[in-house]
């Protein structure tokens, strides 16, 4: 399997590189990806090639048996092409145009960039292509990353235009109905009249800034589209000229959702996910960062709906000018083994070590500045060579679930256009609900609307709010032939334009759900909710519901709507729509997600819930195993039901297992 690292030889002086490559390969390092930022360093003047040094380096590595995947260099376009055209910078929303000193100061709509990406890509496929110490390809890096999938230059305004007559056959009058142009006299003759979401008057109102929801929705499409585009240009030249595996480094989808990672990863032969588990502790709560962490390594997952590559995985502290991300030992072993639980099958430490200047000082790598291995060296080389006994466990493995979360991008835009609450946070939702089958040790995937639900006993749709009839036959044949839904307040209610359906709400889901929201709170206080198998509270959202068909299954507790329903079930065909009309507590959602789990016949992996475990099951051929790991920083012993065999250790346990704080087992039977 690889096993890797982020190499930046041209920060070192040649007489490192030997040394590097032999502490590589002692650490069991059999693969590094390179030349990812280097584009000035290849191409140091317009059509002068300078490849030498990259020959020699990957010469170097390829003597000690370590590979190459190449980066294409061109989120750092050279400050000679910049001053030559200017106009490839990108322009923010107030027409500020983003200068040079940084990286990605590139719009991804700029013909002229297009032909210079063009000739650099070709350049190096052709003279890489038949290197035999090449193992794959990366586009670019993190696209959209540091805000840039949305610029608004002039080339993205004509392209808009473009993409907007494309998408509405040429008639003026159906953009017109899908933007809602008649509100506020914003009608549009042609599409020469076409505008982007700059700086304008409504800019006090956080909510949408006085646009109009359907312009918005289209133009993060557009944006997505935009970058996607960008990306796949690269690969058709690349993939003209060799054949090896041309991945992307994807971010975690809790902290970047720009762009419609589906879209990106289907002319990728593997999606690439950049791991910082403490970008997820940053971000949120720190008791939810392996959750969050393993949500956005299935997210990967998802992409492609098969295993991937981690680019870039957490490989001590980290921070740019100052540190903001702290590890304790045992931790990077652990979310190393916590990628592979999920789905990786490649691994590269960013970085190999951290660089003494430049503006990530302080990001960490597998070796200290002074360049000597220490207690990370240990860590990564003991894990590598753990992972290779296990590889034939880990190659070709499949992860087991039961449950699916619909991972929609225009739903998660519109949620970003309007936010319906100043309270609601989409992201907390969605993620608690993948928190609600993670937390019961049940498998789950996360899935476009497009994939094959049937073979999944409950889907989560929370908030699934842009929707079409085509969408609509989806989620009824899920449930019609058995399947398990489950909605919430808010789902159903947009349609793909991103305006409000005229139906009651729940909208498209009404029949399905066997209800109708006569009312909403959208600034609920914490209002507390009972039912057979609920006893929790609600906030921030809370529906007034009427019910039809449907049976109640909790009820609101106190307040304006004491006693009114405010979780229901519906029997639909063969299968039940649950609709859950608020927006719960962490354990509540919880409950409700283990009782609808149950109900279904999911069966969770280990007989009880332990804090801070992970367990995820994994098939290879006729093989099943389970990966345990322990988050805490705290022993855990868990029960298992008679004799297992460990395989990192290769011993056998009866009964019982015993994990160490930040400990990991593969088990089988
Ligand atoms: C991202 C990038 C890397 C590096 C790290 C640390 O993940 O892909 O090049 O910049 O962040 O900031
Ligand atoms: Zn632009």
């Amino acid at each position: 399997m690889l096993f890797g690292t982020d190499y930046y030889p041209e920060h070192w002086d040649r007489e490192r590189w030997s040394i590097d490559a032999k502490l590589m390969k002692k650490a069991g390092i059999n693969v590094v990806r390179l030349a990812e930022f280097a584009w000035v360093l290849l191409e140091p003047e317009q059509d002068k090639f300078e490849f030498e040094w990259l020959d020699e380096a990957i010469e170097v590595l390829a003597s000690e048996g370590i590979k190459s995947v190449l980066g294409t260099p061109t989120a750092a376009p050279p400050k000679w092409l910049m001053d030559k055209h200017p106009e490839i910078y990108p322009v923010d929303r107030e027409g500020r145009v983003k200068g040079f000193g940084a990286r990605h100061h590139r719009c991804h709509n700029s013909p002229v960039y297009k032909e210079h990406v063009k000739r650099i890509v070709k350049k190096i496929a052709e003279h890489y292509s038949d290197n035999e110490n090449i193992a794959g390809w990366q586009i670019d890096n993190e696209i959209g990353c540091h805000d840039t999938t949305r610029c608004y230059c002039d080339n993205c305004l004509k392209a808009f235009k473009v993409w907007a007559k494309e998408k509405y056959n040429g008639k003026i009058a159906a953009l017109n109905e899908a933007w809602g142009t008649n509100f506020w006299g914003q009608g549009l003759g042609s599409f020469d009249e076409i505008y982007l979401p700059k700086f304008s008057t409504c800019e006090h109102d956080k909510s949408n800034k006085g646009f109009s929801p359907g312009l918005l929705l289209d133009y993060n499409r557009f944006s997505s589209d935009s970058a996607i585009d960008y990306q796949n240009r690269q690969i058709k030249i690349i993939r003209s000229l060799s054949d090896k595996p041309i991945t992307h480094n994807t971010m975690q989808g809790f902290v970047f959702s720009d762009i419609d990672y589906f879209k990106l990863g289907k002319e990728l032969d593997v999606i690439g996910y950049d791991n910082y588990p403490f970008v997820g502790m940053y971000y949120s709560d720190f008791q939810k960062m392996h959750q969050y962490n393993a949500a956005g390594l299935a997210e990967a997952r998802g992409f492609k709906n098969k295993n991937f590559w981690i680019m870039e995985q957490q490989s001590g502290n980290f921070g740019w000018g100052f540190y903001f991300g702290k590890y304790a030992p045992g931790q990077l072993r652990l979310w190393t083994y916590q990628s592979i639980a999920q789905g990786a099958e490649g691994i590269f430490y960013f970085r190999w070590r951290p660089c003494t200047y430049g503006s990530e000082q302080y990001w960490f790598g597998i070796l200290d500045h002074d360049g000597i291995p220490r207690k990370r060296y240990k860590e990564i080389s003991q894990t590598g060579s753990e992972l290779q006994k296990v590889s034939d466990f880990i190659e070709g493995s499949k992860v087991h679930a039961d449950v699916a979360i619909i991972k929609d991008y225009d739903n998660q835009w519109a949620h970003s256009i309007c936010s319906h609450s100043p309270k609601l946070k989409f992201n907390d939702l969605y993620y608690q609900y993948h928190a609600g089958a993670y937390k019961n040790n049940i498998g789950i995937d996360f899935v476009s609307i497009g994939s094959d639900l049937s073979k999944y006993k409950v889907v989560l749709a929370p908030a699934f709010n842009v929707m079409n009839e085509t969408i609509k036959r989806v989620f009824e044949e899920y449930v019609l032939n058995g399947g398990n839904l489950v909605i919430s307040f808010l789902s159903g209610t947009r349609k793909k334009d991103n305006s409000v359906v005229t139906e009651t709400f729940p909208g498209f889901f009404k029949e399905m759900a066997g209800i109708e929201v006569v009312d909403v709170d959208p600034l609920a206080r914490e209002t507390h909710v009972t039912g057979e198998s609920i006893d929790g509270t609600a906030s921030i959202w809370l529906d007034d519901i009427e019910v039809k068909e449907a049976e109640i299954l909790a009820r609101y507790n106190e307040g304006l709507m004491n006693g009114k329903p405010s979780i229901t079930v519906n029997r639909f065909g063969t299968g039940k729509v649950y609709y859950v009309g608020c927006k719960l507590d962490d354990s509540s959602t919880e409950q409700l997600i283990k009782q609808i789990a149950d109900d279904a016949g999911v069966i969770s992996y280990l007989s009880r819930n332990y804090e801070n475990v992970e367990v995820v099951k994994k098939i290879k051929g006729d093989k099943e195993y389970l990966m345990i790991l322990n988050h805490g920083v705290t022993p855990v012993s868990i029960e298992l039901e008679g004799k297992y065999r460990e395989l990192i250790t290769d011993s056998y346990i009866d009964d019982e297992l015993e994990l160490s704080a930040f400990g990991v087992a593969m088990i089988t039977k």
